[in-house]
């Protein structure tokens, strides 16, 4: 079943209207943190307008939907609405193949004064780089659209779908994905009614290409233990004249507990963490050195020369095959500008662990959280200290060499005229090992965007033409998946 030329030429033909519908999308921001942790109820709204809206375009594409309500949730002593679950099906011919696509319509806060040079709400779209620039372009909300592109240009044209499609939207992710865990568990036992009943493979497109150039397929990601760690001591925030070398200080005592924690060159001091992972046998390490990279890509992606090591593979080995551990910020410690003289009453510690195969969460926590006690205990403070878990996340590793991988693989080389990279991921998805476990198919990661799209950071973006040659690459994709014999 050959992907037919009026499905991309129609791509090409309505671009633009496809731009337009990814700029409706970054403008409705779906800030998850600020929502939670402000407790600002003035972004419920914002929730519920991007579940319904992407709901809307889905009934508009002729996909029979149903909003799963996945209840509420407790973050930071506060309990929250959870956003729902959209579940959509299209398609149901026994003689085609079930493709389930996932993908997560909740984005990163943003603000502009974090750096960005443009409104990140609004989508700035750079005629003469053609970058399209704005909350979401990349992950996930350009990727999600690249699907509804696929559906629209069937609609348009009369086109029959080559598989049948099932669909699975979250507003989760970004905090973990709480809640569809659950919802999968319940959904499949309801065996022949369940909405995952027949799906023979599941495609997420939630990742991104090594470099600028090369496209590639991921088979493996890693997984996250994140912590908090709480320090507290006087009942107040105190003037450090005054108290200075009085008393003990939370922030002195959380300083030396981060500082035990990973060395300058990335080695993880938790004892028994990094022993959890076996060497790199020579094969593995002739897979990294084939891969289209090199340290210039990773100094382009982060515009700085301060890679780890000059060693490719080494690099490579760090984001790919090895746990890392980062401290990603501290709490109620004095951040404003200016020179306050404060000692902070209570400060917490935020860092957390990316695991690889076959290191566990559990085991991860447990060795973790006997450390921290010891090397508090060390410190003979008076503070108190509290460690929370505030979520777990187990790695996930697929096979490549299963048909779902062949079809994505023949997908890229008609598209993009060149065989795609074979990779493992740095970053997670929670749900991608629950499909795979839960329903027993193979789970492919079929990227869009570049690797120095930026998602997270300032100034994410999406290229105009990873954008409509990935929506040709997610139709050609179904194509290949239609054309397998059952
Ligand atoms: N799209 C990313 C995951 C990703 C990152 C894939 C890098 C490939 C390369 C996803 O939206 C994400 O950010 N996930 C979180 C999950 C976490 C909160 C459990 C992450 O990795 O931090
Ligand atoms: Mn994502
Ligand atoms: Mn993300």
């Amino acid at each position: 079943m050959a992907t037919p030329n009026q499905f991309l030429k129609f791509v090409d033909d309505n671009a633009e209207t496809f731009i337009k519908r990814l700029g409706e999308a970054v403008a409705i921001p779906r800030q998850v943190r600020a929502f939670i942790v402000s407790g600002d109820s003035s972004y419920r709204p914002d929730v519920f307008r991007m579940s319904a809206w992407l709901d809307g375009q889905l009934k508009s594409l002729g996909v029979a939907t149903k909003l799963v309500d996945l209840g509420k949730h407790v973050m930071d002593d506060q309990e929250l609405p959870l956003p729902p679950a959209i579940l959509g099906r299209i398609g149901d011919d026994p003689k085609k193949k079930t493709v389930l696509i996932y993908g997560h319509y909740d984005v990163q806060p943003a603000q502009k004064s974090d750096g960005w040079d443009t409104e990140p709400f609004t989508l700035a779209v750079d005629e003469k780089t053609g970058q399209m620039i704005g909350r979401g372009s990349t992950d996930d909300k350009g990727p999600i659209l690249g699907w509804l592109n696929v559906l629209e240009a069937h609609k348009t044209l009369g086109l029959e779908l080559p598989v049948n499609l099932r669909f699975c939207f979250e507003g989760m992710e970004e905090s973990g994905s709480e809640g569809l865990d659950d919802l999968i568990k319940t959904e499949i036992t309801k065996g022949k009614e369940s909405w995952f009943d027949g799906v023979d493979c599941v495609c997420i497109s939630d990742n991104y290409w090594l470099n600028t150039r090369t496209p590639c397929l991921t088979y493996g990601l890693r997984g996250l233990v994140y912590f908090k760690i709480t320090i507290s001591g006087p009942a107040r925030d105190l003037h450090s004249g005054g108290f200075g070398r009085m008393v003990h200080e939370p922030m002195t005592d959380m300083v030396n507990i981060l500082s035990k924690l990973v060395a300058p060159d990335g080695t993880i001091l938790v004892p028994g963490v990094d022993d959890l992972v076996p060497a790199a046998q020579d094969e593995e390490i002739a897979i990294y050195e084939k891969l289209d990279y090199s340290v210039q890509d990773v100094e382009d992606a982060i515009g700085a020369p301060v890679t780890l090591s000059q060693d490719k593979v080494s690099v490579l080995m760090g984001r790919m095959r090895l746990p890392a551990l980062s401290i990603h910020g501290i709490e109620g410690a004095f951040s404003g500008p200016g020179a306050k003289t404060v000692i902070p009453a209570s400060v917490s510690g935020k860092f957390s662990i990316r695991i690889v195969p076959p290191q566990t969460p559990e085991e991860v926590d447990a060795l973790v959280q006997t450390y921290i006690e010891q090397e508090f205990a060390k410190l003979h403070s008076k503070n108190t200290l509290k460690i929370e878990n505030l979520h777990n996340g187990r790695p996930w590793a697929a096979d490549p060499k299963h048909w779902n991988y062949e079809a994505a693989i023949r997908a890229t080389e008609a598209v993009y005229k060149r065989s795609p990279d074979l990779t493992r991921e740095g970053g997670s998805i929670p749900v991608t090992l629950s499909f795979a476990e839960r329903l027993g198919v193979n789970v492919l990661l079929l990227p869009m965007g570049r690797g120095d799209d930026g998602a997270h950071s300032t100034n994410e973006k999406l290229d105009r033409s990873n954008f409509i040659e990935g929506t040709k690459l997610l139709g050609t994709y179904l194509y290949e998946v239609g054309a397998i014999k059952a």
